[in-house]
């Protein structure tokens, strides 16, 4: 064995000369300084991460998101059942494609130019489903599919064909009970505001010829597919007023659930349109859903011709009601979107739709309730008919 005679040297060196109290001193001569501690924490804090939390981590990761999944399926489950049948089948992916299809600058009632020419490109014996599939992504039409009134087992093209049909069968009850009695073999009659046409086809077999006008070119176009006649013409008209038809061309006129839709101001203009198209001693019926005190739901709430509604603004709302649906799983009811797929309802008393008629020039202006004249197996039996004489 060699020894190295200057290493003990050097050690005693290194640990430096003995003071007085290293003589004296009881404490043990090693020196722990805050750094050291700090470094033995780590060193133990490793260990315990590495030895002890490493290997269960995944363990808990899994746990975590487990009971967070099952968590959130247990509210859906719960939300689900509180639902009605009618709410679970309104679909966030129904309303969104209300959105993008149905609802345009003015209004939700599936004004698409497109649609005519899908049409075009479709299959004869697919056009009838398409148009209904069309039909009812707007508001207005097939009123009761998202109700009760359909069972829950019933899938979604059945609902449709049933709300066709319901829709035919009120339209003919309607002509019937109704306007029949107005009608004559050799009458020219324009339907005001046809939608899908219904009650035009109706009235189309006891007239000569009918004209079937309408706001929205998709509506017309559906109609067309749905309920033509050869002596019936759709006519989408854009425009603010009819001079699509002549002075005095016209015999009779109605209107069915029409004028609750449109404001005041395009109401007044359309009676003076009514009042110059009409022959001499030619009639006019529109049925109406009367104020009786209930307030109007203003344009400007429904997001339609909302003059303050900048486009920006607008486009941003729609975005945050999509991401509010998307993580909340409820559509905003509030909402820019909700208010622009939804139904504007504007009201007008009995004197006021007397007032507005007398002043376009018509005489024998009278509100009649729908009960009154008939039984109806529709809301429109609740509800009220004006008529009117040039
Ligand atoms: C609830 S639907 C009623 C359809 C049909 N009259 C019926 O009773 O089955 C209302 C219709 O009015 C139409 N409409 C709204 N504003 C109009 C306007 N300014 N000119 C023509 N039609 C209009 C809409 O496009 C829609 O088709």
């Amino acid at each position: 064995m060699v020894f190295d005679s200057e290493a003990p040297v050097a050690v005693l060196d290194r640990i430096g000369p003995a003071t007085p109290s290293d003589n004296f001193s009881s404490e043990p001569r090693v020196q722990t300084s805050a750094p050291s501690l700090r470094k033995a924490a780590r060193t133990a804090a490793r260990c315990t991460y590495k030895y002890v939390l490493r290997p269960i981590l995944p363990w808990i990761f899994d746990w975590t998101l487990t009971r967070a999944v099952r968590a959130v399926r247990t509210a859906r489950a719960a939300r689900a059942q509180r639902a009605s049948a009618a709410t679970r089948r309104s679909t966030f992916r129904w309303r969104l494609a209300r959105l993008l299809i149905a609802s345009s600058k003015h209004h939700a009632f599936l004004d698409r130019a497109w649609i005519t020419w899908l049409f075009r490109f479709t299959p004869r014996g697919l056009r009838r489903p398409l148009a209904r599939r069309l039909l009812s992504l707007s508001p207005h039409y097939y009123v009761y599919q998202w109700t009760d009134r359909y069972s829950e087992e019933c899938r979604r093209g059945e609902i449709l064909r049933l709300e066709h049909e319901r829709n035919a069968a009120s339209r003919r009850e309607i002509c019937e009970k109704l306007l029949s009695r107005f009608l004559r073999p050799n009458m020219t009659v324009l339907d005001f505001g046809c939608g899908p046409g219904f009650l035009a086809r109706e009235v189309s077999a006891h007239v000569a010829q009918v004209i079937a006008a309408d706001v929205s070119r998709g509506a017309i176009a559906c109609a067309q597919q749905l309920n033509p006649a050869d002596n019936l013409t759709y006519v989408a008209n854009r425009q603010a007023d009819l001079s699509i038809l002549g002075d005095s061309s016209v015999d009779f006129l109605y209107a069915f659930a029409v004028f609750q839709h449109l404001l005041k101001g395009q109401s007044v203009i359309y009676f003076r349109e009514f009042a110059r198209i009409l022959k001499p001693g030619g009639t006019g019926v529109c049925h109406t859903v009367l104020s009786d005190g209930r307030p109007d739901v203003p344009a400007a709430a429904c997001g339609w011709d909302d003059p303050q509604g900048a486009a920006p603004r607008k486009l941003f709302g729609a975005i945050a009601d999509i991401f509010i649906q998307l993580f909340t799983g409820r559509w905003n009811p509030q909402g820019w979107a909700d208010r622009r797929v939804d139904v504007r309802m504007v009201y007008f008393s009995a004197a006021e739709w007397t007032a507005l008629l007398q002043q376009a020039g018509f005489k024998d202006v009278q509100v009649i309730p729908v009960s009154s004249i008939s039984d109806l197996n529709d809301d429109i039996g609740n509800e009220h008919l004006v008529t009117f004489r040039k």
